[in-house]
C-alpha cells in the first residue's frame, strides 16, 4: 500500500485539533469571520504595494483555489493585520503561518442604551455649563466618537465663529449620495464608516432602512457626539420637556464621526478598522459607547484597538454597560480604557399615577401630546390579567392584546423583552388611552422616562406589585379599579442627585479583580441631546413626531461626557498622557450626593459603593487641576500583563510589544500597576491566616512647583492600612515621588464560596488639592 497522501495527513492533524466529534461529516465548515494579528516586526516584501496586496497574496496562495477576500486591512496605526472570512479548517491552515501571531473570532457588540429593550434607565441632561464656553478654548482637539454615525444638519454641529480645521488633522470626509463631503464643516472635521465586516456576515445591508455612509439612521451616534462636543444651542428641548440651554461637555472641541453600528449591531472587524482610522487620522480623544461579553484582553478587538490608541497619547473612554444592578456586569474593563458608569442628574420629568382610591404613585415620563382629561380618571387593567397567553399580555409584546379588554383604558404592562416605547404603541393600537409601565424585580427601582406615542409613563418594581394589588383587590360589587397620569413637567434640583442608575454596570471586574471598574460615573440618565430629524424620538417607525433633541439613557450618555471633558483637560494640559487624564478625573471624583450623603444606588435606595461608583463621580472643574496624578506608560501595562500571567505571545497581541516577563513578574505583582485606585481580592484558607498586600505607587506633581503633601488612610473596616512615608515633598512640577500602602486584614467569618468587599481610602493633600484614591479589599471563602 502506497504512505498515506499528505492531504490526508493533515486532515488526520486537523480532526486531532479540532474539538470533539471526530466523524468528518460533523465537522461544521461554515466560514465566519476572523481578525488576523500579524507580527508587528513581519516586514512587507517590497514586491507588493501595500499591506491589502501582501496579505491578499499569501491568502491566495495558501487557500488556493478558492482564497477568500480580505474585509479589513488595519494599517497598523492601532493594530497590524486583516480580517477575512474563513472556514474553521482554513483558519487552522493560517493560524500554522510563521508571520501570524493570532486569530481572533469576530465579536457583535451592541449600544450601551437603554432603549435597547433589555435594559433600564431614568435621568438628566447635558446643559450644566462647560468649562471656559467663550474661548476657542478645546478648538485644536478632536474628538472621535465610534457609534451610529451622524446627523450632519444638527445646530449642535453647526462651525459659526469656529478657527480653521488644526493643521495637524490628516482626516476627511467620505462622499457619499447621502452624506456627501460637504456635510462636513470645521465642526464636523471627519466622517467615515465601516460595514465591511457588517456585511461579510449579514449580507448587503438593506439600503431602505438604513444609511451606507457615516449618515445616522438610528440617532444614538448624533445624540453621543452632541454630549461630548455639541455647540450651544438656545432654547433646545425634546417636545417641551428640559427646556434650556444644550451643549456638550467640549463645545468648540471638533468632532470626527467613524459610524461602526449598523442594524443588527457593531462587528469587532470594524471596530477596530475605525481604531485604526481615527488613530492614523489624528484625534485626541476616541468615544465608545458600545460593549459586549468581557473577554481576555487579547480576544478583545475593542482592548487591543483602544491599546494601540493608548500607545500614541489618544485617551479612551467607553461605556461601562447597561447590565446592572447585578455584580460582575461590567464591560470595557482593560486598565488603560476610562470606564464610565451612569448617574442621574438633579433634574427628572415626574409623572405620578393617581388611582381611584386616591392613592399617588411616583411616575416618571417625558410624553408630550395630548394628555388625558384633567380630572378625570379612567378604568385600570393589568395587561397579564387578560384571558389568553397571560406572559405575552403581561409583556404588551406585539399582537397580544385584545381591544375588548383594553379599550378606553389605561393599562399596566411589565418590562421586558420589547423596547418600552414599543409596548406603548401596542397598548396604543389595542386602543388603549394610557400606560403605565412596570419593572421588573430585576430592573428595580430606577426609572426611565421615555418620549411615548400615548400618554404613560414609568414605575418601580415596588410600586408595580401595589398597583398591581390595588387592581385585583377590586371586589365585583365595589368600583371597579381607577386611574389617571399627571405629568407635571421638568423638576429641576432633584435631592438627592446624583444617584448611581439602575442599570449601571457595577464590579467587580471579571478579568483583572486588582483593577477597580467602572473607573467614574458621570451623568447618564435622561440626557437631552441632539436626535436626527428623519427618526422619531420614540424610536417607533410608525411614530411620525420629529424634534432637534432627544431625551435618552444609558451609558452610553455617560461615556462621552467623559471624552469630551478628556478634550477640555487635554487643552489645558497638551503634555499630559491618557493615564495622567484619567488620573485627574478619579482622584477628583466625588462620593457625595447634593445632601452631603453617600451616593444612593438606585435600584436599591440605599448607599452605593465602590463596585458601583468606582473613584466616584466626575468633577470636571477639580480635574482640571488634580495637584498629582498617577502615570502609567505604555510598559507599565505590559509589566501589569506580565503580572496577570498572560503569556507573552498574548501580550504581544495586545501590546505589539516584544514582552519580556522575567524582569516584571521577579519584581511584582498585578496590583502595582500604578493605577489610580487601590483593589486586591484575597482568598481565606485557614482560620488563624492573616493577609497582607501592599501597593506601590508613584505620583507625579502637576500642581504647584513647591509643595508638601501629607496623607491620611482611612482604612477599610476592620483593616489595618498604613502608609509609607507619610509625607511627600515636591520640589518642581514634573517630579515623581513614590509611596506604598500596606493592608492587613484577619479572617473574616464567611460560608464556603462566600465573598464580603469592604473599602477604605487615601488622600493625599497639600492643603489646595485632595487627591484620593479608594482601597478595595475583598475577601472570599474557597467553596
Ligand atoms: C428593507 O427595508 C424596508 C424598510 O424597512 C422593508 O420594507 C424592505 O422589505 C426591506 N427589504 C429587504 C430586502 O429586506
Ligand atoms: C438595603 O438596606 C436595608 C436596610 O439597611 C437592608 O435590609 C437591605 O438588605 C439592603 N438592600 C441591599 C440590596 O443591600
Ligand atoms: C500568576 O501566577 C502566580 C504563580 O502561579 C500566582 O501566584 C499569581 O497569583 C498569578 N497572578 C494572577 C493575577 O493570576
Ligand atoms: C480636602 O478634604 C478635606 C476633608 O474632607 C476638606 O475639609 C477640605 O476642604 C478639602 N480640600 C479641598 C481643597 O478640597
Amino acid at each position: 500500500m502506497a504512505s498515506p497522501s499528505p492531504l490526508f495527513l493533515l486532515l488526520i492533524l486537523l480532526f486531532a485539533i479540532l474539538p470533539s466529534p471526530i466523524s468528518p461529516s460533523s465537522i461544521n465548515d461554515t466560514p465566519s469571520t476572523y481578525i488576523v494579528s500579524v507580527h508587528p516586526d513581519a516586514v512587507k516584501p517590497s514586491i507588493f504595494p501595500t499591506h491589502s496586496h501582501w496579505y491578499q497574496s499569501s491568502l491566495s496562495s495558501l487557500l488556493s483555489p478558492s482564497p477568500p477576500l480580505l474585509i479589513h486591512t488595519y494599517t497598523g496605526a492601532a493594530f497590524h493585520g486583516f480580517s477575512v472570512k474563513l472556514s474553521p479548517t482554513q483558519a487552522l491552515l493560517l493560524r500554522a503561518q510563521p508571520h501570524v501571531l493570532s486569530l481572533l473570532p469576530d465579536r457583535l457588540r451592541r449600544l450601551h442604551t437603554t432603549r435597547s429593550p433589555h435594559f433600564l434607565g431614568l435621568g438628566t441632561s447635558t446643559d450644566s455649563a462647560g468649562l471656559l464656553k467663550d474661548s476657542d478654548f478645546g478648538s485644536d482637539l478632536v474628538v472621535a466618537v465610534l457609534d451610529t454615525g451622524i446627523s450632519p444638519d444638527r445646530q449642535s454641529f453647526h462651525d459659526r465663529d469656529l478657527p480653521p480645521v488644526p493643521t495637524k488633522w490628516k482626516g476627511s470626509c467620505v462622499n457619499t449620495p447621502d452624506f456627501p463631503s460637504s456635510s462636513c464643516n470645521r465642526k464636523l472635521v471627519g466622517a467615515k464608516f465601516f460595514c465591511a465586516g457588517y456585511e461579510a456576515t449579514n449580507g448587503k445591508m438593506n439600503q431602505t432602512s438604513e444609511f451606507r455612509s457615516p449618515r445616522d439612521s438610528d440617532g444614538h451616534g448624533t445624540h453621543t457626539a452632541s454630549i461630548a462636543a455639541g455647540r450651544y444651542v438656545y432654547p433646545a428641548s425634546t417636545l417641551g420637556y428640559a427646556r434650556g440651554l444644550a451643549a456638550g461637555m467640549a463645545p468648540k472641541a471638533r468632532l470626527a464621526v467613524y459610524k461602526v453600528c449598523w442594524t443588527a449591531g457593531c462587528y469587532d472587524s470594524d471596530i477596530l478598522a475605525a481604531f485604526d482610522a481615527a488613530v492614523a487620522d489624528g484625534v485626541d480623544v476616541i468615544s465608545l459607547s458600545v460593549g459586549g461579553v468581557v473577554v481576555p484582553y487579547y480576544l478583545d478587538a475593542i482592548a487591543i484597538g483602544a491599546f494601540g490608541a493608548m500607545d500614541r497619547g489618544i485617551f479612551v473612554s467607553a461605556s461601562a454597560g447597561n447590565g446592572g444592578p447585578g455584580a460582575l456586569t461590567v464591560t470595557n474593563v482593560a486598565p488603560w480604557v476610562t470606564t464610565v458608569g451612569a448617574g442621574t442628574l438633579d433634574r427628572d420629568f415626574p409623572a405620578d399615577v393617581k388611582l381611584g382610591n386616591g392613592k399617588v404613585i411616583p411616575g416618571m415620563s417625558v410624553y408630550s401630546g395630548p394628555g388625558l382629561a384633567p380630572g378625570k380618571t379612567y378604568p385600570l387593567v393589568y395587561a397579564g390579567t387578560q384571558a389568553g397567553d397571560g406572559y405575552s399580555s403581561s409583556l404588551c409584546l406585539e399582537g397580544s392584546l385584545d381591544p375588548k379588554f383594553v379599550a378606553g383604558k389605561i393599562v399596566m404592562c411589565d418590562r421586558g423583552i420589547n423596547s418600552r416605547a414599543a409596548k406603548g404603541e401596542v397598548v396604543k393600537k389595542a386602543g388603549g388611552i394610557g400606560m403605565i409601565l412596570a419593572n421588573g424585580v430585576f430592573d428595580g427601582e430606577g426609572l426611565v422616562a421615555d418620549c411615548h406615542v400615548l400618554p404613560a409613563t414609568a414605575v418601580g418594581a415596588t410600586s408595580g406589585e401595589e398597583i398591581r394589588r390595588y387592581i385585583s383587590s377590586a371586589k365585583p360589587d365595589s368600583p371597579p379599579p381607577t386611574a389617571t397620569i399627571v405629568f407635571k413637567g421638568t423638576r429641576l434640583g432633584v435631592k438627592p442627585a446624583p444617584v448611581v442608575a439602575s442599570f449601571s454596570a457595577r464590579g467587580p471586574n471579571p478579568e483583572s479583580p486588582e483593577i477597580l471598574k467602572p473607573d467614574l460615573v458621570a451623568p447618564g440618565l435622561n440626557i437631552l441631546a441632539a436626535w436626527p430629524d428623519k427618526v422619531s424620538p420614540s424610536g417607533i417607525p410608525s411614530d411620525h413626531r420629529t424634534t432637534e433633541f432627544n431625551i435618552l439613557s444609558g451609558t452610553s450618555m455617560a461615556c462621552p461626557h467623559v471624552s469630551g471633558l478628556a478634550a477640555l483637560l487635554k487643552a489645558a494640559h497638551p503634555e499630559w498622557s491618557p493615564a495622567a487624564i484619567k488620573s485627574a478625573f478619579m482622584t477628583t471624583a466625588y462620593t457625595v450626593d447634593n445632601r452631603g450623603e453617600t451616593m444612593l444606588d438606585e435600584s436599591t435606595g440605599n448607599s452605593s459603593t465602590v463596585m458601583d461608583f468606582g473613584s466616584g463621580h466626575v468633577h470636571p472643574q477639580k480635574a482640571m487641576d488634580p495637584g498629582l496624578v498617577y502615570d502609567m506608560t505604555t510598559f507599565d501595562y505590559v509589566d501589569f500583563l506580565c503580572n496577570s500571567n498572560y503569556t507573552e505571545q498574548n501580550i504581544k497581541v495586545v501590546t505589539r510589544k516584544n514582552a519580556d516577563c522575567s524582569g516584571a513578574r521577579r519584581a511584582g505583582h498585578s496590583g502595582n500597576l500604578n493605577y489610580p485606585s487601590m483593589a486586591v481580592v484575597f482568598q481565606q484558607y485557614g482560620i488563624k491566616q492573616k493577609m497582607s498586600t501592599h501597593f506601590i505607587r508613584t505620583v507625579t506633581n502637576v500642581g504647584d512647583g513647591e509643595s508638601v503633601y501629607s496623607a491620611r488612610v482611612v482604612a477599610p473596616a476592620g483593616m489595618v492600612a498604613t502608609v509609607k512615608p507619610e509625607k511627600l515633598v515636591f520640589r518642581r512640577v514634573g517630579q515623581k515621588l513614590n509611596f506604598l500602602v500596606r493592608v492587613q486584614t484577619r479572617v473574616a467569618k464567611l460560608a464556603p464560596g462566600g465573598s464580603v468587599m469592604k473599602s477604605g481610602f487615601i488622600v493625599w493633600s497639600d492643603g489646595k488639592h485632595n487627591v484620593t484614591s479608594p482601597i478595595v479589599v475583598t475577601l472570599q471563602q474557597p467553596l
